[in-house]
């Protein structure tokens, strides 16, 4: 197998708004439900809160120099809804609207491609005071919002992402509460997934509208590599059961216009799915330019022995309703210091599936990386040869997945920059770039060395 990757490839890193930025009371910001989340005592390790981050607001310049540095081709940043059009409705900020333009610019002049996603988990609060991703009005005002994105910026962005990972919107949010809103309601919980699926569909449309030319448009899914933990029909129906909630409400709708028949039947005990109106998915298969992949760690599950305990009410609870009668096991192996299996065959699963299930369609892995308890040595250096280990391994099911088939077009590390990993707060870093939170000095991490020389071979060292 060639360990070269095609001409063009788009070797790229990503971060989002909440997890770098900092700055979170500047230039006419409000507050996000992530701000909010975080000042509820007990909701992120440590209290810790995006208020400084990786103060990537103020350091917008020295940190593109950075990418610059590393020979990125492309970078995947998030805007900041409540930063843009802080009521999450009507005005817009025109400072806010300012930096983002100002990060565009930048990159450009490096030769960096600008890759946008428009939502990565920070909903106004005002808009979740109204009811949030269960109410059919957040989708409408999500597409006024990408509709006046897309006008201030879509001179200069090329590639546009809806949503990031929609499931940990609807599923951590509001169904396990491990996530803002931290809610705990199962009904929302599919209520918000339709709800961002429509978003989803509108916002495609408003950027396709408002961007001049041929504005690239995908979604970033952190589609499931769910696997059955024997070949028998039960834990075979367990992982279809899984597969149903993890990715297929969303592609079923994205890609083949319709919910799946069997998602419906799963989850007809905590709804009747009546809020999915005549045309909605029309709206939602709305043709796309690439389907982004963020891949992690796969699942491992089986068919529940015995009785299944009653599903807990509070917060921490299992983010997937309607699974009583399954379980979830620990893959196997190595992990991440996110306690995450280390499998790369997972990644190559969801490339060679979504090739089979939407022939043609580019694909992009918008994310995938590591965390892991990197410091830095007595020089001064931060060795980290185990993510370069696992990127390594990636990469190579990448290899594997172009060589059967599947048109995939970039790959974005995750992350750039260590970063505020949400309820984990700053404990976990993902970053190829270590920052020191109380100097805020950026190291490069001998990933990020070896990530650069590969950017510049476009080759895979054996
Ligand atoms: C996916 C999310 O998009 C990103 O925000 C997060 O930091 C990484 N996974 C790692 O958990």
């Amino acid at each position: 197998m060639t360990t070269t990757f095609p001409p063009g490839f788009l070797w790229g890193a990503a971060t989002a708004a909440y997890q770098v930025e900092g700055a979170a009371r500047e230039d006419g910001r409000t507050d996000s439900i992530w701000d909010t989340f975080c000042r509820t005592p007990g909701r992120v390790l440590g209290g810790d809160t995006g208020d400084v981050a990786s103060d990537h607001y103020h350091r917008r310049a020295d940190d593109v120099r950075l990418m610059a540095g590393l020979g990125l081709g492309a970078y995947r940043f998030s805007v900041s809804w409540p930063r843009v059009q802080p009521t999450g409705r009507g005005p817009v900020s025109q400072r806010g609207l300012d930096f983002y333009r100002a990060l565009a610019d930048d990159l450009l002049v490096h030769g960096i491609t600008p890759v946008l996603t428009l939502y990565h988990w920070d909903l106004p609060q005002e808009l979740e005071d109204a009811g949030g991703w269960p109410e059919r009005t957040t989708a409408h005002r999500f597409a006024d919002y990408a509709h006046l994105v897309g006008q201030a910026l879509g001179d200069r962005v090329p590639w546009w992402i809806t949503l990031n990972e929609p499931w940990c919107s609807a599923f951590l949010g509001y169904a396990a509460g491990i996530h803002a809103p931290g809610r705990t309601d199962d009904e929302a919980a599919l209520r918000a997934a339709h709800h961002l699926n429509l978003a989803h569909g509108l916002a495609a449309q408003a950027v396709r509208a408002a961007v001049p030319g041929r504005p690239q448009v995908a979604v970033a899914l952190n589609a499931g590599a769910v696997r059955a933990r024997t070949d028998s029909p039960e834990d075979a129906d367990a992982a279809r059961r899984v597969d149903a909630l993890a990715t297929r409400i969303f592609t079923g709708p994205m890609l083949h216009g319709a919910y799946p028949a069997d998602l419906f039947a799963d989850t007809a005990a905590l709804t009747d799915w009546s809020f999915v109106r005549d045309g909605d998915t029309d709206v939602i298969r709305h043709p796309l330019d690439a389907l982004g992949v963020n891949y992690y760690a796969p699942m491992l599950v089986s068919a529940a022995d015995g009785k299944a305990p009653p599903r807990p009410a509070g917060p921490g609870r299992s983010p997937w309703p309607a699974t009583e009668g399954v379980t979830f096991h620990q893959p196997p192996g190595r992990r991440t210091a996110m306690d995450w299996a280390v499998d790369p065959t997972g990644l190559y699963d969801l490339l060679t599936r979504f090739t089979r299930e939407a022939p043609g369609l580019p694909l992009l892995v918008t994310e995938n990386g590591a965390a892991y308890d990197d410091k830095p040595g007595a020089d001064g250096a931060v060795h980290d040869p185990e993510r370069i280990a696992y990127l390594h391994a990636h990469l190579e099911s990448v290899l594997r997945a172009l060589a059967d088939g599947a048109d995939v077009r970039g790959y974005f590390l995750w992350s750039l920059l260590d970063n505020f990993e949400w309820a984990y707060g700053y404990s976990k870093r993902f970053g190829m770039v270590y920052v020191d939170y109380a100097t805020q000095a950026r190291t490069l991490k001998s990933s990020a060395r070896w990530y650069a020389e590969l950017i510049r071979t476009g080759r895979l060292p054996q």
